[in-house]
């Protein structure tokens, strides 16, 4: 049976859970930051030992975080009006002995300038289930930090899952619509969203199916991106098609549910396969009439990718049944040319201009979300778009953005230190660097937004006694780059179109 929680039974149970305050703060609060911190570890211990009362908030930590049976008094107490047998036929909790477990993981998800929510979804003791539905987990967050909150009129979550992208969607979006292929994620979105009181859409079917001739302002998804022979071990991670071929598909389709301007954001996997440059292999998925960026964030060679899925799957590598996966897995990338796996975000745009295409490798790790990053990448291309022509752009005021510093480096010669390169990089984002010689580093720092590019151009090619058309030829396409990755900024206001 499928959980399910009536209206009435969601409205019961926020009741009970927002008095108890097991909330992201509440339980933080509980906790302590060192409990917290060693419970998403995976070590329970240290939070076994401050949540021990005989509180409300305590019995639910215990109850819902932390695996343990609590008696019957003490549950009703902490969920009323809610009582256990009705959680019990909602699919939370089954009977053990005279007390309860959790039949789900139920747990506070916040949002640092946002509300509150509870995600409900399986717990990882039914982790090696087909139809496992996974909480939120690091590819989760990941794309969560990566969309684009601008508001609009129609969001799609493909492959909503436990809801989390949804529920985030909710916040910037009039109207959201979630999907899903496995009716047990969509029974598990649907509670979530019962118990956040948050109106979703949800329709059942593969891929773009269930939305067939509708167009979306926003499409977001975490599909299940994992490349491998055809086979659905795991709903939430195989697509049952070979290597990355359904997600070529799906990126090749998504052009056509998108409304005019509409922003589809995907977190994808693509082969490195031998004698292919990655970006040609994804190039060869971009639908026309679209805008992309495709960021590659990690590539991992055959064995790290089967080692980590094979854990991610709670499977032994070295077990006997791991030992055999992984053979078959790996002969299955060795027949088809598979020498790497990359993986990062997709982004593409739908437009009526001739499209930008980028692809670029972000391999650094980097702690500012992509999201704004996106929204900035996507307000850059239009600009320049605008500015396509010479004359356009060296008419345009620039400014240095704020984050950036020059650096130089020198090595030791028979005169002492001889400046031998320099570069200019942003502080902040995904720390763009580019390497610049004397005159761009000069025009850089003459960019404070007073003189239009062309008149630095000149003033550079005078102090540097070049030809001003040779100058302008050896610096517009460094210029552009600076602006499309946000180390120059349009000095007038508002900046961007
Ligand atoms: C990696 S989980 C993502 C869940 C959630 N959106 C998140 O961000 O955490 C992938 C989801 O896609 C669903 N899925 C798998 N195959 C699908 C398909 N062919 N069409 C639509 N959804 C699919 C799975 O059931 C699962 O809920």
């Amino acid at each position: 049976m499928l959980p399910h929680l009536s209206p009435d039974a969601a409205k019961a149970l926020r009741e009970a859970l927002t008095r108890a305050r097991y909330t992201t703060d509440g339980v933080r609060s509980l906790l302590g930051a060192a409990a917290h911190a060693a419970l998403g570890r995976g070590e329970p211990e240290p939070a076994h030992r401050v949540a021990a009362d005989a509180d409300a908030l305590d019995v639910l930590v215990r109850l819902l975080l932390l695996g343990s049976v609590e008696p019957d008094a003490a549950v009703a107490a902490a969920l009323a009006p809610l009582t256990p047998g009705d959680a019990a036929a909602a699919g939370l909790l089954v009977a053990d002995g005279a007390g309860w477990r959790a039949a789900l993981d139920l747990r506070p998800y916040g949002v640092a300038d946002g509300p509150d929510w509870w995600v409900l979804s399986d717990l990882d003791a039914r982790r090696q289930q087909r139809d496992h539905v996974t909480g939120v987990g690091a590819a989760s967050l990941t794309l969560a930090a990566a969309t684009v909150r601008r508001p609009v009129g129609s969001a799609l979550d493909l492959g909503t899952g436990c809801g989390v992208q949804a529920l985030h969607a909710s916040r910037h979006a009039r109207r959201v619509t979630g999907t899903d292929v496995a009716p047990r994620a969509l029974a598990l979105a649907a509670a979530t969203f019962a118990l956040n009181d948050v109106d979703v859409e949800l329709v059942d079917g593969p891929w773009l199916a269930p939305v067939t001739g509708r167009r979306f302002d926003q499409i977001v998804s975490n599909p299940p991106f994992v490349p491998g022979p055809a086979r659905v071990e795991f709903v939430y991670r195989d697509s049952g098609e070979d290597g990355d071929a359904a997600l070529a598909a799906l990126v090749a389709d998504l052009a056509g549910h998108l409304a005019s301007g509409g922003v589809a954001q995907l977190l994808a996997s693509w082969l490195h396969v031998r004698g292919e440059d990655w970006p040609d292999r994804v190039r060869s998925w971009l639908p026309a009439g679209c805008d992309a960026w495709v960021v590659q964030r990690e590539v991992a060679d055959p064995a790290l990718h089967v080692g980590t899925w094979q854990r991610d799957g709670g499977l032994d590598p070295a077990s006997p049944a791991g030992r055999d996966q992984a053979r078959a897995w790996l002969e299955w990338m060795d027949r088809t040319g598979v020498e790497a796996v990359g993986f990062g975000l997709l982004t593409l745009r739908r437009t009526d201009a001739a499209p930008t295409v980028v692809f670029e490798d972000v391999r650094e790790p980097f702690d500012d979300p992509l999201g704004p990053e996106v929204e900035g990448w996507l307000d850059r291309v239009d600009w320049l778009r605008a500015h396509a022509d010479d004359t356009a752009l060296l008419s345009a005021r620039l400014t240095l953005a704020p984050s950036v510093l020059l650096e130089r480096w020198s090595a030791p010669g028979p005169e002492g230190w001889t400046a031998v390169g320099a570069a200019v990089g942003r502080q902040d984002g995904p720390r763009w660097r580019h390497e610049v010689d004397g005159p761009a580093a000069d025009l850089l720092a003459g960019c404070h937004g007073a003189l239009p590019l062309g008149e630095l151009v000149e003033l550079l090619a005078i102090a540097h006694d070049r030809p001003t058309d040779a100058l302008v030829t050896a610096t517009l396409p460094a210029v552009r780059e600076f602006v499309r990755h946000g180390l120059l900024v349009p000095a007038d206001a508002g900046g961007w179109p």
